[in-house]
């Protein structure tokens, strides 16, 4: 019988945290808005409430019925949540006056209580609240304590519900995966056998349920994602799969042979198509890098289109859709602006008439590279950069053209290859070359030279959503420099990009 956990989000940054955490663990759960109905059926093993951005004292707080939870199932309130748990069964909450933020050093007060379990006494924990919980809910008592926050912890007695306002989800709160680990484990009583291995495994059965022997269709991008879509959908219907990989003449240098290559390796039947001028052609004169990513999406529709038309009798198109993709987000301060429209497949479903497959649906994106070593793929085809679907148009600033792509192909290919040479292209979350349309003067020999200019930029990042510029030694960019110089053509400037994210972005555009 499947086991999962459900955790209801009142908007935390931290929410998707703890739905990492849980599935580090081992177990199945799924991230709901507070305000959506679900069934709370016999796989559902326990609840999680996130933190919120509101404070549970405002009118228009978030709120959710627990009747049906509470007392029923075991119930896990973290800093909102618990501070929910306080307000609403016979406790108080109130502003706090003392500093809730950052570090504190957790007092454990009740050893005996299954949350805490072999939690060492003083370990650090990470506090982020302005409110406090002044007195417990009914039936409650303290478990641990904090310097400044008396309710650090606390339990209900004659129920499996417990408070904690403080974040074991954050790396910060170093004991926080034992206490995540005690709730799963000895008071949810979860199996916790949710591995890359069971997951194939169902996987791949209900596949071959879903689809019997109809032809599914994908498009493969070079990427993680669709790349272990393809190989799970693979091992369920065979050559039933056919994939598409289009050359959008916006790759990196080699990069449609060497992945086209390696998909056939892998024994998936796979069709490259060659669209290179129908893009490029699109993309003259156009310099606004939204037109450029709207043409660039429309072009892929219309050739994924003509080429899976020639597929008879298709019925689905598959989709290497992940997790954060589809978690509903709870929006706290109205929608958010669209800094970037993502193209990639949208709009295609609607348009051929097709019914949707998405494998790695419940899947984080370090969970999707689990699968694939499980499923054998090759580790250099797991820990690929991201690499966006518009491809090196939104790193050449302006009008794209063949030549200004083959420049950028070429100093690409000398940052990436000396990244991987000198052992740095794991350290980095993605690195990238733009190509500015600023030409600056120089001197090669005795001639002066007025050429262009290439642009370094190498991240660290967890998730893309923030990101800070990789510390690159000082030598490794020195040669990178020279080589790009002295072999590009045209090229006589090379920078390097110390922007953050925020309040820059990973691409330029
Ligand atoms: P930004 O530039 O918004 O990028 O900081 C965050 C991450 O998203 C990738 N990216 C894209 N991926 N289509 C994609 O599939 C796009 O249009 C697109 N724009 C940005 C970017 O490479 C980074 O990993």
């Amino acid at each position: 019988m499947a086991e999962k956990i459900l955790i209801f989000d009142f908007g935390s940054q931290y929410t998707q945290l703890i739905g990492r955490r849980l599935r580090e663990l081992n177990v199945y759960c799924e991230i709901h808005p507070y305000n959506k109905t679900v069934a709370l059926d016999d796989s559902v093993k326990g609840v999680v409430l996130s933190g919120s951005p509101y404070s549970v004292r405002e009118a228009d707080a978030p709120q959710l019925n627990l009747q049906p939870i509470k007392g029923r199932l075991p119930l896990l309130g973290v800093c909102y949540g618990a501070q929910y748990l306080a307000h609403h069964f016979g406790g108080a909450v109130q502003r706090s006056d003392s500093r809730e933020y950052g570090r504190a050093q957790l007092s454990v007060k009740d050893a005996d209580s299954p949350l805490l379990k072999d939690v060492a006494t003083n370990s650090q924990v990470w506090m982020s609240h302005g409110d406090t919980i002044t007195a417990l809910p009914h039936n409650a008592r303290v478990i641990a304590s904090t310097a400044d926050v008396d309710n650090a912890a606390f339990a209900i007695t004659g129920e499996p519900t417990y408070g904690l306002q403080f974040h074991p989800e954050v790396y910060h709160s170093t004991e926080g995966m034992k206490i995540l680990q005690n709730f799963v484990k000895d008071v949810c009583g979860c199996r916790c056998d949710w591995t890359p291995e069971s997951f194939i495994e169902n996987t791949v059965n209900a596949l071959k349920d879903t689809l019997g022997n109809d032809k599914v269709v994908l498009g493969l991008s070079g990427g993680v994602d669709s790349s272990v879509a393809a190989m799970l959908l693979h091992h369920a219907i065979g050559a039933n799969l056919h994939c598409i990989f289009v050359d959008n003449g916006l790759l990196r240098k080699n990069e449609f042979a060497e992945v086209l290559e390696s998909y056939r390796d892998m024994g998936l039947n796979i069709t490259g198509v060659d669209a290179t001028v129908d893009f490029l052609s699109a993309l003259v004169d156009v310099s606004d890098p939204e037109k450029k990513r709207k043409i660039i999406g429309r072009m892929f529709i219309e050739v994924f289109d003509r080429e899976a038309y020639k597929i008879e009798n298709v019925k689905w198109l598959a989709q290497g859709t992940i997790y954060p993709d589809v978690i509903e987000s709870v929006s706290v301060h109205g929608p958010s602006a669209t800094i970037k429209s993502h193209h990639n497949v949208g709009g295609l479903p609607d348009r051929m008439n097709l019914r949707v497959v998405e494998p790695l649906r419940s899947l984080f994106k370090d969970e999707v590279r689990r699968v694939g070593m499980a499923l054998g793929m090759k580790p250099e085809l797991l820990r690929r950069h991201p690499f966006p679907g518009p491809g090196l148009a939104v790193r050449i600033s302006g009008e794209v053209s063949k030549e200004k792509v083959a420049i950028l192909q070429e100093a690409d290919a000398i940052f990436i290859t000396g990244l991987r040479t000198a052992n740095l292209y794991d350290r980095v979350w993605q690195a990238a070359t733009i190509l500015l349309p600023v030409k600056s003067v120089g001197v090669m020999g005795d001639e002066r030279t007025y050429e262009s200019t290439i642009v370094l930029r190498a991240v660290t990042s967890t998730d893309g959503m923030t990101a800070d510029w990789a510390r690159l030694p000082d030598d490794f960019l020195a040669n990178v420099s020279n080589d790009i110089i002295n072999k590009v053509k045209s090229v006589n400037r090379v920078l390097y990009d110390i922007s953050s994210k925020p309040p820059a972005t990973i691409e330029w555009e």
